[in-house]
Formats: structure tokens, sequence, C-alpha cells
């Protein structure tokens, strides 16, 4: 059975279940007539926020509901729900609806008495309406996630008696959460999140209708109190990300549990916590992992667990194990230390997901593997496996989606591998011999890793043109060309050769690509113009021509560049030439040219469609040093144009580029001073420009610029004292070296030594006059937002195992 879609990326299912309720909101607001005085109480809560702010880079899907609230039309109240017979408010909606401000004890909201459910998550309110929530005492589900609310839990909750559901995830709440416990309704808890400390306080356990408890990421200590795991409703319980230890003496549980799911992952137990465990024998999901202890774990079989479905003991040393879980789906060791392959996992015939990573086993991967029918992803990663066990043909009769073989030893050819997989990473392995043309007819594969390997012949042209997305065959010995894509709509989406032999040039119809973002051919022989014409490409971010023999300008009338969405550009070590004209970075991506604001950084990354975790990585300079980024930041913003021929001035429109985080224009013939607009580039933390022709004074105005780490300047011609800001003065003196006369700090040169202040570069001639500083603004101007479909196709950080937490809003 094949389930390529199984996996949907848990995230992106939690925003589309988003969309589905908020559409079922919007037709559910009711059409029977609402009472005039409610309309006037929403009229009026709408108009306490005027100013409706959108944070789209912590809640994506915010919507501007109250923006549509008219008295006039009773449809236009979107995220309001009326009682169809009293006419009554009776819910309202508003998570992530861009409010934001102060809610006054005297706001609307708190006359809207027959309130049942209140959904204010993801809007930013300070804290000081919280104890006024108490006088809505119908409330049967409240929502106040994600809201920066911080200080106690107000114990006016406590008159809520009526809450069947609460969230509070994603707050600073300290203390305990007392009020709480008088809320005998109570069927669901998110407390994630906060800073509440000490015990897990008893009278939780009063709370005979709990079904769902989620107490993570706060500083409880102490034991699990058993009387805890066997609340009569409680189905699914989140005590990961805590202080627990566990004692024998609390653990002595009844079996009257109806606990299904257990996470209590990094937190302090020893493999004593199993035996009590075992007991609740309804128990289908048991997260353990990466308990700071050291003691091995022990899990043998005979102690039960008949139901586990779904068992994490990632991050332990396991002394013994031996699973008799008849029904396991999903059992993740990486990080175990384990020494051999686990043989009773042949008999588990319904496991979906093995993740043996990061462990000890060497020699052959075990061929029954391949033929467990509903195995569909099997992670082995850094681990010493060389070879596999019999015919490597064997792969072709199994079911797998995604195989995971990076960072081992394997040698000789390519396995022929699955016809069902979706996601293939083999790199840093010692693979040899051509690419297989095999790999052209996997009909569902879209990533393909081969990095790091001995492959050697030519990149196959039907690989190219298959379905793949992204393609990473970097440090290899492929030779030959780069093949040409055939299909207007070529797929890839990351295309990485970089260290290779290559040659020729680069194909044209790589504009075909449309959704490239991704493009490293670094450390090849390829010899070629600059691509003017991959501007074309309205999605490239990367660009890395690093190490080639491309030559000839970097600026052409006929071709104005301008990059849509371009944050990285790497040219160096090539032999381009000429001068570029002072707007020649006008056009430039807005990505470069706004100001980076702050969001969440992800690291880009392919598709959503499965669940997996390749990201592209890349050499950098950066700094003075060179660096492999293994994944690259969203937010890094980066030109290296160093090592070529350029010449004539500096650009001065360089200065637009404001969220530009390092700039490195070494090794060149650049002339003329450096521009004091420069201080334009807020952003900036490692420049360098040494080994050009630059003269003049180095601009007093660098010195502002309080996020740069590193300067380097040697070797030129500038004169004058060095500025005197904190973040230069720290620099190293090779920094300064080389140059016609430069003195202060960080040089042994003082610039009041023998000499009389009043030196003679005292009367350079000043910068560039103004006039000719363009209309940037204007330029700039043109430029519409792209931010959202880098979003789309970017992947946010998260782990290969989906967390519970997500789970959750799926039950
Ligand atoms: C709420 O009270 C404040 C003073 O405490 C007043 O300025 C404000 O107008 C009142 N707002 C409403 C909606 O009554
Ligand atoms: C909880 O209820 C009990 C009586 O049922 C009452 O004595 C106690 O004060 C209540 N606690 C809070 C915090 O309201
Ligand atoms: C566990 O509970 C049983 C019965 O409630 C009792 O006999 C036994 O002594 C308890 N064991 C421990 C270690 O507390
Ligand atoms: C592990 O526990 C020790 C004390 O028991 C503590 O000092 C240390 O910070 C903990 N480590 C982690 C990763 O939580
Ligand atoms: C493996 O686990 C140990 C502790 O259990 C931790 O120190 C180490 O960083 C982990 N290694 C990886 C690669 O996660
Ligand atoms: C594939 O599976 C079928 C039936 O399960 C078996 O007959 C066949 O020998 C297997 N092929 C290989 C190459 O293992
Ligand atoms: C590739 O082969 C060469 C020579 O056979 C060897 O020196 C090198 O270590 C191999 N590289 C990898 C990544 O296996
Ligand atoms: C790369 O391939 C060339 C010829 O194709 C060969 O001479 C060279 O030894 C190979 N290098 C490695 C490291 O395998
Ligand atoms: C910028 O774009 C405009 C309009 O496409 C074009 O006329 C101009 O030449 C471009 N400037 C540069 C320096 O590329
Ligand atoms: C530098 O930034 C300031 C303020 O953002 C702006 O007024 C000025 O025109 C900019 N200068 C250049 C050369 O871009
Ligand atoms: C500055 O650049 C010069 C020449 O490229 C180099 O020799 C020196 O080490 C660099 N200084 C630092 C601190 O990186």
């Amino acid at each position: 059975m094949v389930k390529p879609c199984l996996h949907v990326d848990s995230i992106s299912s939690f925003f589309f279940c988003l969309l589905v309720s908020s559409f079922f909101v919007r037709s559910l607001v009711s059409l029977p007539s609402p009472r005039p005085d409610q309309i006037e109480i929403l009229m009026a809560f709408k108009n306490e926020f005027p100013i409706l702010k959108c944070d789209f880079s912590k809640w994506p899907d915010s919507e501007q509901k109250t923006k549509s609230w008219t008295s006039k039309d009773v449809k236009s109240f979107d995220g309001v729900v009326f009682d169809s017979e009293t006419g009554v408010v009776m819910e309202l909606h508003l998570g992530g609806a861009c409010l934001s401000g102060s809610l006054s004890a005297n706001s609307s909201l708190f006359r809207l008495h027959h309130l049942r459910y209140l959904d204010l998550s993801s809007n930013y309110f300070d804290s000081s309406f919280l104890p006024e929530l108490g006088k809505l005492t119908n409330l049967e589900i409240l929502y106040l996630s994600d809201m920066g609310l911080a200080g106690e839990i107000p114990s006016s909750f406590s008159s809520l008696n009526r809450l069947t559901k609460l969230q509070l995830s994603g707050n600073e709440f300290i203390g305990s959460f007392s009020p709480l416990f008088n809320l005998s309704k109570l069927s669901s808890l998110f407390l994630g999140n906060n800073l509440f400390s000490g015990n897990i306080p008893c009278p939780l356990l009063n709370l005979s209708n709990l079904y769902v408890l989620y107490l993570s990421n706060n500083l409880f200590s102490g034991n699990i109190p058993c009387s805890l795991l066997t609340l009569p409703s409680l189905s699914t319980l989140d005590l990961s990300h805590n202080h627990l230890i566990d004692s024998l003496e609390t653990m002595n549980c009844s079996s009257s549990s109806n606990l299904e799911r257990l996470d209590l992952s990094y937190n302090r137990l020893s493999g004593r916590i199993l035996e009590p465990l075992s007991k609740l024998t309804n128990l289908q999901e048991l997260y353990l992992s990466f308990q700071n202890t050291t003691d091995p774990i022990n899990f043998i079989s005979s102690l039960g667990f008949k139901s586990l479905e779904w068992l994490d003991l990632s991050g332990h040393a396991i002394s013994r194990l031996n699973l008799g879980s008849p029904n396991l789906k999903e059992l993740y060791l990486d990080n175990c230390s384990l020494n051999e392959f686990p043989t009773f996992i042949k008999d588990l015939q319904k496991l979906e997901t093995l993740d043996m990573g990061n462990n000890r086993l060497k020699g052959e991967v075990p061929k029954w593997l391949w033929s467990m029918s509903s195995l569909i992803e099997l992670y082995l990663s850094q681990n010493s496996f060389d070879s596999f066990e019999d015919k490597t043909e064997m792969l072709l009769n199994s079911s797998l989606t995604l195989l995971d073989l990076r960072s081992n030893a394997f040698r000789g050819s390519l396995p022929i591998i699955s016809p069902w997989l979706i996601v293939m990473l083999a790199s840093d392995n010692s693979f040899t011999g051509d690419i297989p043309l095999s790999l052209c007819n996997q009909r569902f594969l879209l990533v393909l890793d081969l990095g790091h390997n001995n492959f050697s012949g030519s990149i196959p042209s039907c690989l190219i043109n298959s379905f793949v997305q992204q393609l990473d065959l970097h440090n290899n010995n492929l030779t030959g060309r780069l093949p040409d894509i055939l299909d207007k709509t070529g797929s890839l989406v990351t295309l990485d050769v970089r260290h290779n032999q290559i040659t020729g040039k680069l194909p044209r119809s790589l504009t075909n690509c449309k959704y490239l973002y991704v493009l490293n051919v670094e450390g090849n022989k390829i010899v070629d113009t600059f691509p003017f014409w991959l501007k074309e490409l309205p999605n490239l971010r990367v660009m890395v021509l690093r190490s080639n023999m491309f030559h000839g300008p970097l600026y052409s009338p006929q071709h104005p560049l301008s990059f849509p969405q371009l944050q990285m550009i790497d040219i160096s070590r090539n032999k381009f030439t000429g001068k570029l004209p002072h707007d020649y970075f006008v056009n430039w991506s807005t990505t470069l040219i706004s100001p980076q604001e702050e969001t969440k950084p992800y690291y880009m990354g392919g598709s959503t469609i499965v669940r997996y975790d390749y990201y592209p990585s890349m050499y950098l300079r950066n700094k003075g040093i060179n660096m492999e980024l293994e994944k690259i930041l969203d937010t890094y913003r980066a030109i290296d144009f160093s090592e070529n021929e350029l010449g004539g001035q500096i650009p001065e429109s360089i200065s637009l580029l404001k969220s530009l985080i390092v700039l490195d224009l070494s090794s060149n013939d650049f002339s003329g001073h450096i521009p004091s607009s420069w201080s334009n580039l807020t952003s900036l933390e490692s420049l360098d420009l040494s080994r050009n022709q630059l003269s003049g004074k180095i601009p007093q105005e660098l010195a502002t610029l309080s996020f740069l780490e590193y300067i380097n300047v040697s070797h030129n011609k500038l004169t004058g004292q060095i500025p005197q800001g904190t973040q230069i003065v720290g620099q190293s003196k090779s920094s300064f070296e080389g140059n016609l006369n430069l003195c202060g700090l960080p040089l042994e040169k003082s610039c009041f030594g023998d000499k009389a202040p009043s030196t003679p570069e005292a009367q350079e001639p000043e910068p560039p006059k103004k006039e000719q500083v363009l209309n940037w603004q204007a330029a700039v101007m043109g430029y519409g937002p792209g931010v959202l479909f880098g979003l789309a196709i970017g992947h946010v950080f998260y782990s290969h195992k989906p967390v519970l937490f997500y789970k959750l809003f799926r039950l």
C-alpha cells in the first residue's frame, strides 16, 4: 500500500483546518434576525479597534474580520455566530483578527453575556482585561493562546464553571494555575509554553472531565502523580519539556486509565518509568525521548504495551529492547547507541515509520526491511552501513516512499530503489559509478540528494527533466555539460551541482524552471558570460557561480538587471570585467532593498507534500572565513563579487541594499572613494573591500554601522584617520594594513604623532557630490511585495517527528 500523502506537513494541514473552520464560521452566520442591542455592542467593539494591525509573519492567516462588520448587513459579521432563536451573540471567532492594544474593563466585549465560545488567540492585547473575562460566565470554550499575556491567571477564572475547553498556551503566565481547579466541566486544557513552576498541583486531579491536558514547556518538577495518569476522562497528556523525575513510590498506578497519548519527552525520567506506564493498557502513543538521565533503558515486551502504535525512545542508551507490540506503526530509535539492528522489528507487520538514525550500526542493511509491506519511511542516516544484504534489487519490492541513507559508508553503485520513493537521501557516502538512469523512471521522486559521493559520468538529461524538484549532486566527480531543460514547465526548485567537473555553458533553458530558487554551480569548469537571462526566473533567491570560468561584463545596457527575489549572489573567483554604473543596484530585489522585518526565520527547503528534512546547503565566505551553511536561512542576504577583474567606482546604489548582511568586493580593481552613504547599510555584518585601488578617507559614517563585526580594507590606497567606533577599533590590524597612509587604532600609527594633526589627507576632496544621488525611493516604489510566495515554498523549520501539539489539533 502506498500512501504518498499520508504525512502531509502537519503545519499546513493545521492551517488548512483553520481555513476550513473559518469557512464554516462564515457560512454559519445565521440569518435569523440578531437582536439590535447585540448589533450595537458588536459595532461598539469594532470601534474600539479602529486600526487593525496584521502580523502575517507571526500569524500567516490573519484576517481583518471586524473590518467588514456593518450594522446595515447581518451577513457582514464575519466570525460571529448568533443564536438562531434568541438572536444573541453566542460565538465570537476572532483568532488572528489583527486586533491589538488594550481591551478596557468597560469594553463592549464584556457586555456579550450570552457568549459561549470566545476565541481571541493570536491577537495582541495587554493583560489587563483578563480578570473581566470572569464576567462571561456562560463561556464553554475559551481560546487565548499566543497573545503575549503575562502574570498570574486571575482568580475570577474560577467563576467560568461551564468551561469545557481552555487554551492558554504560548503566553508568559507564571505561578500556579489553581483558579482553574474548580472548573469541573473542563475537558481540555492547554497551558503549554508558559512559566508555571513547582510540582504538578494536586487539585488538578479534581478535574474529572478533563479530556486533553497540555502542560509542556513549563518548569514542573517532582514526580508524576499516578492519579494524574488515571484521571477518568483523560485521553491525551503532554508533560514534555519539564523537569519531572520518577520514583517507585508514587508510580503505583491502577490499570483503570483511559490515557491514549502520553508525551513525557525531555524530562529526567529513568527506565523505571516503564513499569508503571505498562499498566496503562489503552496507551497508543508514548513519547519518552531525550531524558536527562544516564540510566540505560530496558524495554521488553513482557511489560505490556499491547496497544502501542507509536513509540519514541530517541536519545536513550538502550540496554535491552524487545517490543511485542503487534500494532506498532511508528518507532523512533534514533540516537540510542545501538550496535545491532534489533531483529524483533521484523515481526512488526504494521510498522510504517522506522527511525534508526545516529546509532552505531554497521555492515549490511538487513534485507528483510524491504519485505516489510507497511514500511513507508526508513531513516538509517549517521551510521556506518557499507552495503545491502543480498541483491540490491530487493528494494524494488518495498513500498518505501522515503529512504534516508545519509552519512554512512556505502560503497559501489546506487541500489535500485523502490518505485514509490518520493524522497531519496544518500549524500555523504562513497557511492561510485554513473548516476543510474533508472532514477529517471521514478514516477514519484521529488527529492534526490546524492551529494558528497564519488559518482562520475555525466548528469543524465532525463533526470534533470524528470519530476524531481530538488536535485543535489554536489561534490561528486560529474563531467560533461549541464543538460538542457526540455520541458517548458521544468519542475526544478533547487539545483545544486557544485564541485564537480561540469564544462560548457549554463543552459539557457534553465529559464524554463520558473520555480527555481536555488541555483548553485560553484567549483566547476563552466565557461560562459554573465547569465543576464536568469532574471527571468521570478523566484530565484540564491545564485552561486563561484569558481568557474565566467567572464565578460556584469552590466549590459541591453539587459538591465532586476532579480525579483534574489537574496544571495556569489560570483566570486571568475573573470568578470568592466565597470558598473552608479545606479547598478536600483532594480535589484526588494528582498535586498527593503529593510528586513522581524520574522521567525525558517530554512530554505522544498516541498510541503511529504515530511522530510532535506535542506540545500552552500559555501559562503563571511567575516574572512570560508564556511559551509548547512541550511540557508531565509533572512540571509549576501553579495560576493570578490576575486574578479571589476573596476571603476563601487556603484553608489549599493547603499540601497538595506538588508544586506555580507558584502565582499575584495580582490578587484575598484577605485575611487568609499561612499559615505554606506551608513545606510544598517544590517551589514561583514564588509570586505581588501585588495582594490580605493583611495581617500574611510568615511566616518562606517563607524555608525552597529552590526558590523568584520571589516577589511587592507591593501588599498586609503589615507587618513580610521573612524574610531567600537566596531572598527576592535578589528584586527591586518584589516587595515597595506594602505598608503592610514592612521589610528587598530593600527599602531597615531594620527597625531610626529606631524601636526593637519596632515594632507585633511584636504582630500569630499566624497561624490550630492546631485549624483538618485531618487532611490522612486526606483524602489515600483516593486510589489513577493514575500508570500517565498513563504509558501519555504519550509518552516520543524522536526520530522510531528509534535503531539499539532496532532492535538486534528483530534
Ligand atoms: C471606558 O472607560 C474609560 C475610562 O476609564 C473611558 O475613557 C472610555 O471612553 C470608556 N470606554 C467605553 C467603551 O465606555
Ligand atoms: C472552589 O470551590 C470551593 C467550593 O466549591 C470554594 O470553597 C473555593 O473558594 C473555590 N476556589 C476558588 C479559587 O474559587
Ligand atoms: C501498590 O499498590 C498496591 C495496592 O494498592 C499495594 O499493595 C502495594 O504495596 C503498592 N506498592 C507500592 C510500591 O507502593
Ligand atoms: C540535566 O540535569 C542536570 C541536573 O540534574 C542539569 O544541570 C542539566 O542542565 C540538565 N541538562 C539538560 C540538557 O537539561
Ligand atoms: C545524542 O544524544 C546525546 C544525549 O542523549 C546528545 O548529547 C547528542 O547531542 C545527541 N546527538 C545528536 C546527533 O542528536
Ligand atoms: C517480491 O515479492 C514477491 C511476493 O511478495 C516475491 O515473490 C518476489 O520474489 C519478491 N522479489 C524480490 C526481488 O524479492
Ligand atoms: C572518491 O574517490 C577518491 C579516489 O578513489 C577518494 O580519494 C575519495 O576519498 C573518494 N571520495 C568519497 C567521498 O568517497
Ligand atoms: C574523476 O574523474 C576523472 C576522469 O573522469 C578521474 O581521472 C579522476 O580520478 C576522478 N576523481 C576522483 C576523485 O574519483
Ligand atoms: C532599471 O529598470 C528600468 C526599467 O526597467 C530600466 O529602464 C533601467 O535601465 C534599469 N536600470 C538598471 C541600472 O538596470
Ligand atoms: C539613506 O537612507 C536615508 C533614510 O532612509 C535616505 O533618506 C537617504 O536617501 C538614503 N541615501 C541613499 C544614498 O540611499
Ligand atoms: C584582510 O585581508 C587581507 C588580504 O586579503 C588578508 O591577508 C587579511 O588576513 C585579512 N584580515 C582579516 C582580519 O581577515
